[in-house]
């Protein structure tokens, strides 16, 4: 009885909930003096559908605790947990006695000196679900009436087309504390509002994304580049001649092959002495006398190791059926000889397996992801294949 006067007695705060809507889009538009009236139906110009965060009120959101005390103050208090619990909302913790217990993990400790605020010595508090609606949607994970908070809204927006965690965020937060304590959150709000808008940026700008035989796990035959150089079948030309000007172009190093694509134990380039996996690049930089190109790869490899879906219709046309390099075979000249070539399925430039990895955004954006295989198309040559021209045609005019 307690805890649920408690709980309702404090209900009127929880209603105080900010809805905070990026409307930079709407904002902007008329400023860049592009009529509506005049787009003639054009998709592009009709306003987009403003991203949401929603800002939790005081007492707005889950908090979880995790202890480790040096004392509690009643023989029914946990001294220590193994994992985080949720300490807000949990009314069976606001039960009379358990009540003491959460009092003593819930307050924060003000000091003078510094003007700031900690928890408890051994009670360690933490945010769930930052960028995502859960937390703010129920105060309670067990979805009781009682803790009901966005949910009601969240749902309508859904309905009205919005997707939760991707274009209707929460931003919960330390609600114990004031502003001038919360700056790392302001922070990563401001950061999150960021990245929402640059979404909305693309949804508004980009209709769909073609790509044509785009290497997105790496391709093998560029690890034949920083080795040995390659002539691409010129006899005129030397390898290891062009190999020092093309070691130096970053973007070949760019394109190596990805550990977040590939087999982890697939060997790349074997020596007498030595398989090279794509784990093993460091290794194999020092041992071709190439450190810079090391660098090259940590500059690079964050670009897209973690291989974000792009946020915008995908069309993901790629040729197979062309004998590909896949690996490299070398002599004990190695690294200033020709390697045997050992050949895989592709393009005859990007292999098959590095082309297909555009499947693995499918479900993972709410736009659609689409796969097109132009059996015995040659990486070049499909460019001027009857299939990707009407294809391509097709997408371009469709409404
Ligand atoms: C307050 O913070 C200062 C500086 O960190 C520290 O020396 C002092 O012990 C703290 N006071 C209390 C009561 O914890
Ligand atoms: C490299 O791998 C091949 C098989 O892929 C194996 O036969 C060979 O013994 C390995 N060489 C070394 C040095 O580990
Ligand atoms: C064009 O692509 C299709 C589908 O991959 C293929 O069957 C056909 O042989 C190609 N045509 C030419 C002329 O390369």
């Amino acid at each position: 009885m307690a805890a649920r006067r408690r709980v309702t007695a404090r209900s009127p705060l929880l209603r105080v909930g900010l809805l905070l809507l990026l409307s930079l889009w709407c904002l902007s538009a008329p400023s860049r003096g592009i009529p509506l009236d005049k787009c003639h139906g054009d998709k592009s110009c009709q306003p987009a559908r403003p991203p949401v965060v929603l800002i939790p009120g005081d007492l707005g959101n889950q908090l979880e605790a995790k202890l480790d005390k040096p004392s509690v103050v009643h023989y029914i208090c946990y001294k220590k947990t193994d994992s985080f619990f949720t300490l807000w909302l949990n009314v069976e913790l606001l039960i009379p006695l358990a009540i003491d217990c959460w009092v003593d993990n819930m307050r924060l400790i003000y000091n003078r000196t510094t003007h700031s605020s900690s928890s408890p010595p051994g009670v360690e508090i933490r945010v769930p679900g930052f960028g995502r609606t859960y937390s703010v949607e129920y105060l309670d994970p067990s979805k009781r009436s009682v803790g009901m908070y966005f949910f009601n809204i969240v749902q309508a927006m859904v309905d009205w087309g919005y997707t939760r965690d991707d274009d209707v965020r929460g931003a919960p937060y330390d609600w114990r504390k004031a502003p001038n304590e919360n700056k790392e959150y302001f922070l990563a709000l401001q950061k999150m509002i960021e990245e929402m808008a640059h979404k909305a940026w693309k949804d508004r700008y980009i209709k769909d994304f073609i790509s044509l035989g785009a290497p997105w796990g790496g391709v093998a035959k560029t690890l034949r580049v920083i080795i040995s150089g390659d002539n691409n079948r010129i006899p005129v030309i030397s390898s290891l001649k062009v190999r020092s000007q093309q070691r130096s172009a970053v973007s070949t190093t760019w394109l190596l092959p990805y550990a977040n694509s590939w087999p982890k134990d697939k060997v790349f380039v074997q020596t007498p002495t030595t398989n090279y996996t794509v784990l093993d690049f460091k290794r194999l930089y020092t041992d071709i006398d190439f450190e810079d190109g090391w660098q090259m790869r940590q500059d690079t490899e964050p670009l897209v190791a973690d291989f974000t879906p792009p946020g915008v219709a995908v069309h993901c046309l790629y040729g197979s059926g062309v004998a590909t390099a896949e690996a490299y075979k070398y002599s004990e000249d190695f690294p200033d000889v020709e390697p045997t070539v050992v050949l895989g399925d592709g393009d005859g430039t990007v292999n098959l397996w590095s082309a297909v990895q555009c499947r693995r955004w499918v479900g993972r954006q709410k736009q659609p992801v689409t796969l097109l295989e132009l059996p015995a198309n040659e990486h070049v040559d499909m460019l001027v294949n009857y299939t990707t021209v009407a294809y391509i045609k097709k997408v371009l005019l469709s409404p």
